[in-house]
């Protein structure tokens, strides 16, 4: 299994697994919950002015998904994981995904890498999805804008994919050869659908920004793709771009889209691989 650092306050302490959990040497004791996940939530993490997504949002995102429509998104990402993941060959790799969410990507770009992978997410109906997709890899409970409940200097590639992205952090956790791998979406994401809701679509590129983070804590960008795709959506799979996407759509703008039964969207995201510089 994946290994965990206990996340009680100053503690740190690995945590092994016993019959019944997972305990680190100072006797803090972790459950599994009955899905599959290990909540290392504390209640102190509990305390955030992003809680997670709304489980609204989660099961759109879980259609969203199960409908194929990043199929050609996990296709770009798949040669940056595929046999070997920074230079360490696939079965061996430590990985962790910050802002899993519902769990399809992990297991679509690390198949044969269960034992090596682990998925974070700070929404319960997220993790529980997750663990219950994939119940050989590892699925936990917390907050990754806290401290990462992994050893310094112990993980082979950090991924986020339009998920969080604690620098410092990622800086601490990952091994010197270690990489990076980020999703962000690109400007021209569902324009089509912001356009109409918003009145006004408006492009913004974000990538150069976490360009500028990453290297401020030594990751340099090694790759960049410019993912694009469009789609003919139906009412349900726009509801669905909506719900995952805007928190608050206002019902005046959501009900420009109610009679449209069916959209031509782009959908767009700029993938990024960095690496630390030597
Ligand atoms: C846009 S979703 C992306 C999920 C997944 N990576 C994917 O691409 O399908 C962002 C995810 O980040 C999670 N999240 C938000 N804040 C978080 C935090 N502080 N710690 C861990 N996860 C968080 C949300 O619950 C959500 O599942
Ligand atoms: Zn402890």
């Amino acid at each position: 299994m994946f290994q965990l650092r206990c996340t009680v306050r100053n503690c740190n302490g690995i945590l092994e697994k016993q019959e019944q959990g997972l305990v680190c040497a100072a006797g803090h004791h972790f459950d599994r919950a009955k899905e599959g996940y290990w909540s290392l939530l504390q209640p102190q993490d509990r305390k955030s002015t992003k809680p997670g997504d709304s489980d609204a949002a989660v099961l759109a995102r879980h259609r969203w998904l199960a409908r194929g429509y990043a199929s050609g998104l996990i296709e770009s990402l798949l040669p940056w994981t595929g046999a070997r993941v920074a230079g360490r060959s696939a079965e061996h790799a430590r990985i962790l995904d910050l802002g899993c969410g519902e769990g399809s990507f992990g297991p679509a770009l690390f198949a044969s890498q269960a034992n090596g992978y682990c998925g974070i997410d700070l929404s319960k109906r997220a993790i529980k999805l997750a663990a219950r997709k994939w119940p050989a890899a590892t699925w936990v409970l917390a907050n990754a804008d806290r401290v990462l409940p992994v050893c310094d200097a112990s993980l082979d590639c950090v991924v986020s994919l339009f998920g969080r992205r604690p620098v410092a952090e990622i800086d601490r956790v990952l091994a010197p050869e270690g990489i990076c791998i980020v999703a962000v979406p690109g400007e021209e994401d569902l324009i089509e659908l912001r356009e109409q809701v918003q009145q006004a679509g408006h492009r913004r590129s974000r990538w150069e920004l976490v360009v500028e983070e990453m290297s401020a804590c030594g990751l340099q960008c090694v790759e960049h793709q410019h993912w694009k795709q469009q789609f003919v959506l139906d009412s349900v799979a726009i509801s669905d771009a909506l719900a995952m996407t805007y928190r608050a759509v206002r019902y005046s703008q959501q009900a420009r889209l109610e009679s449209v039964s069916q959209m031509h969207v782009t959908m767009a995201a700029d993938l990024l691989l960095l690496q630390r510089v030597a």
